[in-house]
């Protein structure tokens, strides 16, 4: 059992297999207090770590004299109002106009396994992989049941936590006003903070900076997770590196508002907290109803920050991803967005499809513009019937003839939007997000569908599931490309307003959620106008998201450094691109293109019937790269070697296969240099005892080269290798496969 209760000392120890987690129930006051988080530590006797000794403020006793704050105090969950005034994770609004909460203990359970959490995505673990440890405290003022879950996974550094509010009906209806969903309590170090930041088409760069005194959040009021900040806070030892020191990643499986936030308080701790951003949420919570917040999963590396990596994708490997495509090679697929825009008909699609097909490429996917009278990005949203004056035979032709060309076919949608100028809002303009009275500011020339209707849920659905049960469709792009605004909904009533942004989060889960019941065998591709979606709470409904709309292989690689900081590589939607690229103009070589969409789920986007001729011939050739390394790519252990985003001139990067039998490294020579023939790459992970054969990649002839180099894995990783090279000219990739003799 990884979780044990010491009846003697009131301690709760949480084990995964390399780290402990730390509870301590305090005083007759019943305080639940954060003991210890790090290293595994053999028993519970830490006692003397704890600034509990100091004794917080607790007012039926001390009355505040001179050196007693509950701001020394380092909480599990700091209710609101009561003398602890860094930030809190929990306050309401009672019948009375009362907003302090407390929240102290009164029960526990150990369970084996993980519960669900309704309603919203979740990781999920057997009984012999998890167990769970539910505090179930009280808050007597309001009348509230608090339970704290934590599990504990057995088989990685992980541990996930969430919270349930019950209202006992003591007073009534109690608006929640703030209910974060996870805290943890540090002290007695130096730390920095990593964020992930961005903007369209430049997601996840990440952000390093020194944890001075003070808040230091990143949060999103946006409805998603989106381009700008990122639901993940990594907290650091000051000397932590990729390979060394202590690393802390949080990161919450949710999609819509966050806060993840440290704060350096007057005493030197520092408190993270994350959760559903309080800011325009207010829900009511009437007397017997429960409320659940999503979870936060928390990640223990004592090796540096390329171990919390490793271990976030073990963990979504297993316990987060649902589809049966998880474990699976995806179909190369080519999308016709840059290709064609909305310049497309049947005999265009045809035409590439055909082009494809004899390259290798095993699906094809039809992007925004197959329905009602859209031609551009201004119209017929929520119009989910083919438009066939494009598509002329309709979409069952189409979709038989790609199939006849031993394609499969996908499409694209974007279920959550409603243009004005379509059927749909002229029959509901009520179905809109909007403020009764208020014309509502568009963007992208659309508005938001009110998804905390169950009127507009159930017919979206239904919109969906038409098109997908009219031809053999075997793939879905699930787009949203707005954020929210203005506030309202028709059918909520005034005081229920605030609860409208997790309750349009609800609405997309459940419409996701009837989407792979109803069609198991379907692959789904969240995206969100490129990568503004892309979190754990996606992956709970497709195996994919789309990384970035920009495709350009020097900007990938800092947006796909950024991603896989938490997301396995088999989870990136990654395609070889147009060149010139469309968004940054820039020009870069056929093969590095493929490298870099190497490390995702590999595809293009681009016209194969225009590309250059030289271009065409080589398709087949990374087709085939593609299926002989993306098992080990999907599957195995993400090194990180060098970034072009620290050295400004080139980026490497590793991945092991898990028995270590095998690994492939990718070398990107960024910005070409003078008069350099050779580089020292120390290779990681390998086993130190083991033989390796190396040799590189030969995109000419699709094969690889005779072995250029036998050693023994030490000989790799500590003196490493010279990486012989043509450091001239820019954007210069290699592939060098590494293959235990
Ligand atoms: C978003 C997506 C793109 C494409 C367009 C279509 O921007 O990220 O890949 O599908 O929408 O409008």
């Amino acid at each position: 059992m990884g979780i044990a209760y010491f009846e003697d000392s009131r301690v709760f120890k949480l084990d995964t297999p390399n780290s402990t987690y730390m509870i301590k129930i305090a005083d007759e006051e019943g305080f639940i207090l954060h003991l210890y988080y790090g290293r595994k530590l053999s028993d519970e006797k830490v006692d003397d770590l704890c600034r509990i000794n100091q004794h917080p403020f607790v007012p039926s006793k001390n009355e505040r004299d001179r050196c007693s704050f509950m701001d020394t105090a380092p909480f599990e969950y700091p209710g609101h109002g009561l003398g602890d005034y860094r930030d809190d994770a929990f306050s309401v609004l009672n019948g009375d106009g009362y907003s302090a909460t407390s929240v102290l203990f009164k029960d526990y359970k150990i369970t084996k396994g993980k519960p669900g959490i309704k309603g919203l995505p979740a990781t999920f673990a057997g009984e012999d992989e998890c167990d769970t440890l539910e505090i179930i405290a009280y808050d007597k003022v309001n009348g509230l049941e608090i339970s704290l879950f934590y599990s504990a996974f057995r088989d990685v550094d992980a541990i996930a936590r969430s919270v349930k509010i019950h209202n006992t009906g003591k007073y009534g209806c109690v608006k929640l006003t703030k209910v974060l969903s996870s805290c943890t309590e540090f002290y007695g170090d130096e730390y920095d903070t990593i964020f992930l930041h961005g903007t369209w088409a430049r997601e996840r760069n990440i952000d390093r900076e020194h944890l001075g005194y003070g808040k230091h959040y990143v949060s999103s009021v946006r409805g998603e997770s989106s381009h700008q900040e990122h639901p993940f806070i990594g907290l650091l030892s000051r000397n932590a590196d990729e390979d060394h020191g202590d690393v802390y990643g949080f990161n919450f499986v949710y999609s819509g508002n966050f806060i993840a936030q440290a704060e350096k308080s007057q005493f030197d701790s520092v408190r993270v907290l994350m959760g559903i951003n309080p800011v325009d949420f207010c829900w009511n919570l009437k007397s017997g109803e429960d409320f659940e917040a999503p979870e936060v999963i928390s990640v223990y590396s004592a090796n540096g920050i390329g171990e919390m990596s490793r271990t976030f994708h073990d963990l979504y490997r297993k316990h987060l991803i649902r589809s049966k495509y998880r474990d699976m090679k995806r179909p190369i697929l080519i999308n016709n967005w840059e290709a064609t825009y909305f310049n497309f008909n049947t005999e265009k699609l045809i035409s590439i499809a055909k082009e494809a097909s004899k390259l290798g490429i095993e699906l094809l996917v039809m992007d925004d513009g197959w329905f009602g009278h859209r031609e551009s990005d201004n119209s017929s949203l929520g119009d989910w019937y083919v438009n066939e004056e494009k598509l002329h035979g309709g979409l069952k032709y189409l979709v038989d003839e790609v199939n006849k060309l031993g394609m499969k076919f996908g499409i694209w949608m974007e279920p959550e939007m409603i243009s004005p100028d379509s059927e749909l809002f002229r029959a509901h303009p009520d179905w809109a997000v909007q403020i009764p009275g208020v014309k509502p500011s568009m963007s992208r020339e659309q508005y938001v569908l009110d998804l905390t209707r169950q009127d507009v849920i159930d017919y979206t659905f239904g919109q969906i599931e038409k098109i997908l049960k009219s031809a053999n469709i075997e793939y879905l792009k699930w787009d949203m490309n707005r954020q929210l605004t203005d506030l309202g909904s028709a059918m909520l009533s005034k005081e229920a307003q605030g609860e409208l942004f997790h309750r349009y989060c609800l609405g997309v889960y459940e419409l996701q959620e009837r989407l792979v019941t109803e069609f198991p065998d379907l692959l789904i591709e969240n995206c969100s106008g490129g990568g503004a979606r892309f979190d754990p709470g996606m992956l709970y409904y497709s195996p994919q998201i789309w990384t970035s709309d920009d495709m350009d292989p020097v900007e990938r690689l800092k947006i796909q450094q950024g991603t896989a900081l938490i997301y396995p590589l088999s989870t990136m939607g990654a395609h070889v691109c147009d060149c010139p690229n469309h968004s940054t103009g820039r020009t870069t070589p056929f093969y590095t293109r493929g490298y870099v969409a190497l490390a995702g789920t590999f595809g293009y986007e681009l016209d194969v019937t225009r590309i250059s001729e030289e271009d065409r011939k080589r398709i087949p050739g990374q087709v085939a790269m593609y299926h002989k390394y993306n098992p080990l790519v999907r599957t195995g252990d993400y090194y990180r070697v060098a970034s072009y985003n620290d050295n400004k001139e080139w980026d490497c990067w590793e991945v092991v296969a898990k028995d270590k039998t095998e690994a492939l490294v990718t070398i990107i020579n960024v910005v070409g240099r003078v008069n350099h023939k050779a580089r020292l790459i120390k290779l990681k992970g390998l086993d130190p005892h083991k033989t390796y054969s190396l040799r590189y990649y030969n995109p000419e002839t699709g094969e690889e080269d005779d072995e250029y180099l036998k050693a023994k894995g030490d000989s790799l990783m500590y003196a490493g290798i010279n990486m012989v090279g043509d450091y001239h000219g820019d954007c210069k990739g290699r592939l060098l496969h590494v293959l235990e003799v």
